[in-house]
């Protein structure tokens, strides 16, 4: 499950986090005996941040440094939680998803984050739902996608009602559609979210977009509950 930038953070004030939220998402983790691992976003911390270096390559300690700031107000909030998070950079990724794998079997919560990692020679971001598609290769039950809105809407946030089921094809075709619709997001809003819902439930993982900010979401979720929109393949 991701936990979005907008959810976690307060988006239009730098490396302001939404501590209060994410202590209340964190109480919500304590009584779930199944795996999870959880994975968040950048907000007004990295994509700030990220915003305002030249280039990564000369900005890369000060963005990462920002997530860190934002990891550690994650693993506090775990910390006075009882969830026992692991907090892990995503570059391990670029190499294989074992050490996640060995964290989980240690019956702990993996925690992953868009962060800054090498590619070619300098870096890029990698993001938190690029980091989700990379871990639904693990056999998970299902993919979440938490946002600041309730689900997938056919034009904007609050225009009509969100979609509550999607084909991986019609999942695609909107995603084209909503391309730059999302305003400034570093890496991609909300067509890339869809084009990575879209691969991820063709390869038969059930994808939920849905609105973490409310935590009752955060235990529909957790319990196969539908909630959001959510993109399946039908066979
Ligand atoms: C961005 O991660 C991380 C950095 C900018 C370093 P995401 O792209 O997953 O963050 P949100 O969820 O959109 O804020």
């Amino acid at each position: 499950m991701k936990l979005g930038g907008s959810v976690i953070t307060d988006k239009r004030r730098p490396r302001t986090a939404r501590e209060g939220l994410i202590r209340e998402l964190m109480q919500r983790l304590v009584g779930w005996e199944g795996r999870l691992i959880l994975v968040h976003g950048g907000g007004s911390f990295g994509h700030y941040e990220a915003r305002r270096v030249g280039s990564l390559e000369e900005g890369v300690t000060r963005v990462r440094e920002a997530m860190h700031e934002l990891v550690g107000v994650m693993e506090r909030a775990a910390v006075e939680a009882g969830v026992r998070v692991y907090a892990l950079p995503p570059a391990v990724l670029l190499r294989s998803v074992n050490v996640v794998v060995e964290v989980l079997e240690r019956g702990c919560v993996p925690m992953l984050y868009g962060d800054v990692v090498p590619a070619g020679d300098g870096f890029r971001i990698m993001s938190g739902d690029e980091i989700l598609e990379r871990l639904a290769v693990l056999r998970v039950d299902r993919v979440g996608f938490g946002m600041d809105v309730d689900g997938v809407y056919p034009e904007r946030p609050g225009v009509g009602e969100p979609f509550k089921e999607l084909t991986p094809g019609e999942a695609r075709a909107l995603a084209e559609r909503l391309e730059g619709a999302a305003g400034v997001d570093v890496t991609g809003g909300i067509a890339e979210k869809l084009r990575r819902a879209a691969r991820i439930a063709e390869a038969g993982v059930e994808v939920l977009l849905f609105d973490a900010s409310d935590p009752d979401n955060v235990d529909r979720f957790l319990r196969g509950e539908r909630v959001g929109t959510r993109v399946v393949r039908r066979d």
